[in-house]
């Protein structure tokens, strides 16, 4: 969590540290600051509790002239959300700022050793501990400072710091959290992602860990730990700036739920040979290890566990192997008895959740093969993995995962298909039909699109209910507990999802005339047992609102509303039913008046364990 941004070159500083930290602003937004380093040597800082709003009033009555600075968007950790917890931090002569992304955990040690050594602390952040200790190493060289510093340093960070007595040079550092320059003629720009700076270049340069960066008079250096210089070349990133504005939409959310269609498309582009089979970018699996396979194991958090489950439903039933769907933030943690022969499929928008990446690392440890799913590209996840496939959604904004998710699902249908290929486990017939069907998806996600309107009028029927049940079956459970996610991360409403065949063994009891149920029932091998559940549900007299394929009567007649979907095979529909369900919780949270992009708590990436 947390944005950090530093620019060098011609320009002002002051608005293009402010815009980067407004693309950025997805990252936290309990507080937020920037640090110009004046003319005069002077370090201007200014700093505001909240999001950008509140820093921007504050930075409209101060003149801040200087081409080199820093900035900062907090999502707290260590620290209430105070001014003075926010960043930048100074050291305690004021020479050297600091912004910082990550969690030092040896910081309680740093600090006490600081404070017997005299050094005064202003804040209660841990990342305070950085400003000290670059303080302490500093002889006039910060990048050597910044070095010295971080050898007593554990845990995460991306850093970035200025000091007025170097004032054309920005230096920092990254482990196990983002940092990426941006290279622009006579400009560099340094950010925790990309969007901060894409309004400006494409050209991109990613920082390994443990790496020092240094911008100066002399251009762009890097160095180990070790003091030795390494050379890195430059890429440049497809994502281009639209994709990052909100472009006459009221809310990213809804920009990147109308954008699914295009995400899916973009995803699939690469998945397939130009002869239309299926040919993976990134998968580098021959028949035989394919063949060797002892299980699978699909590993993630939040909305991108929900695309495991898909995941193993599909890799179960095309390539007939053992798939155990596990949650990042505990499946690290345990005695693994995972071991070579076992490959782990990790998901994730970002690349960057740290409890994916410490699976990731710990199941490779033991000897697993790793294949990540990622749609940032340049992440940590990727460069942890053997094997890195991209979702194509592009920059996704809205805190909750709406796009980068079917974009996530779309992935695994190709992904499951041609290690069943490679198995010898499913026939070439079954592919190519499921193939087809599922380039015809993304018009078909038009189609639900379109509904927009009805969606809306049943939100608001029950915009007031304190608490929703979400159910489906086999392919709809997914669905079920991604829905509920999506209401109660935007909309701050209780929602359970659960699968529709457990109803009965608890939930049923929480069920009135006051607790609407929403149920992913499409016409497909558990379609009755839906109805079941659905009769249930009405027999306690509580509302049903239903995901129902288009035509279906027998679902409309007895339920207060329904969302029909167009027919397609009963594997694909869950790249359908989500669109109605992101929409309801959409203009639940709308009705209510909350803010959709930056859900209170929240931040897009967890950055921390
Ligand atoms: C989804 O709406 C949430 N913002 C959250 O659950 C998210 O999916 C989770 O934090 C995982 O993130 P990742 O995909 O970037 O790893």
């Amino acid at each position: 969590m947390c944005g950090i941004v530093g620019y060098t070159g011609g320009k002002q500083a002051k608005s293009i540290l402010f815009e980067g930290l407004r693309r950025l602003e997805y990252r936290g937004y309990d507080s937020a600051g920037i640090c110009v380093v004046s003319p005069d040597g002077e370090l201007d800082c200014v700093r505001a509790v909240g999001n950008l709003d509140n820093l921007e009033k504050v930075l409209e009555g101060f003149d801040m002239p200087g081409t080199l600075g820093i900035g900062h968007t907090r999502w707290a950790t260590h620290g209430a959300p105070t001014e003075s917890n926010a960043h930048p931090h100074l050291d305690c002569s004021g020479d050297i700022a600091i912004v910082h992304n990550g969690i030092i955990e040896n910081f309680t040690r740093l600090r006490h050793e600081l404070s017997e050594r005299g050094h005064t602390f202003k804040s209660d952040t841990d990342s305070e501990t950085l400003a000290h200790l670059i303080e302490e190493h500093y002889r006039g060289d910060l990048a050597e400072a910044l070095r010295k510093g971080l050898s007593q340093v554990e845990g995460s960070f991306a850093v970035v710091a200025a000091c007025r007595k170097n004032p054309g040079e920005i230096v920092g550092a990254r482990r196990n959290s983002p940092l990426v320059v941006g290279i622009a003629p006579g400009e560099y720009y340094v950010a925790s992602a990309v969007p901060a700076f894409l309004s400006r270049t494409r050209t991109v340069l990613f920082l390994d860990d443990d790496e020092i960066l240094s911008i100066g008079s002399e251009g762009l250096k890097i160095i180990l730990m070790d003091g030795s210089e390494v050379q890195r070349d430059s890429a440049e990133v497809g994502w281009d700036i639209d994709s990052a504005e909100k472009g006459g939409y009221e809310d990213f959310m809804l920009k990147e739920i109308f954008e699914q269609k295009k995400a899916v498309e973009d995803t699939l582009a690469d998945k397939f040979n130009s002869r239309g089979e299926i040919e993976m970018e990134g998968l580098d699996l021959s028949g035989e290890e394919a063949r060797n396979l002892r299980r699978i194991i699909v590993v993630a958090c939040g909305t991108s566990y929900h695309a495991g489950i898909l995941a193993k439903f599909l890799l179960e039933k095309w390539g007939c192997l053992p798939v155990e769907i596990e949650i990042a933030s505990e499946f690290h943690f345990r005695d693994l008895a995972v071991a070579k022969g076992d490959l782990v499929i990790a998901i994730s928008q970002s690349g960057e959740t740290a409890d994916t990446i410490a699976s990731v690392k710990a199941a490779r440890k033991l000897g697993a093969r790793v294949t990540s799913i990622v749609n940032v590209v340049g992440s940590q996840m990727g460069r942890d993995s053997d094997d890195v496939i991209y979702t194509h959604a592009g920059p996704e904004i809205g805190v909750a995962a709406t796009k980068t998710f079917t974009s996530q699902m779309a992935v695994m249908y190709p992904l499951a298909m041609s290690i069943g290929l490679l198995r010898g486990t499913v026939s070439s017939e079954i592919c190519d039909s499921v193939m087809k069907e599922l380039r015809s998806i993304p018009s078909k996600m038009e189609n639900v699109l379109d509904f927009d309107g009805t969606v809306r009028e049943v939100a608001g029927k029950f915009q007031n209910c304190p608490d929703f049940l979400y159910l489906g079956r086999s392919f709809g459970y997914p669905i079920a507990m991604e829905g509920a996610l999506k209401l109660k991360e935007i909309s701050y409403i209780h929602a359970e999802g659960y699968p529709a065949g457990e109803m009965k063994h608890g939930p049923i009891a929480l069920l009135d005339d006051g607790v609407p149920v929403v149920a992913i029932a499409t016409r497909d091998s558990v379609y009755d047992k839906m109805i079941n559940n659905i009769e249930e549900v009405k027999a306690r007299k509580a509302p049903v609102v239903a995901v129902t394929t288009v035509g279906d009567t027998r679902i409309a007649d007895i339920c207060e509303a329904v969302f029909e979907v167009p027919e397609t095979m009963e594997v694909l529909y869950p790249l359908l039913t989500v669109i109605p369900l992101q929409l309801l919780a959409y203009h639940i949270a709308k009705f209510k008046g909350c803010n959709v992009d930056q859900p209170r708590n929240l931040a897009k990436t967890v950055t921390v364990e």
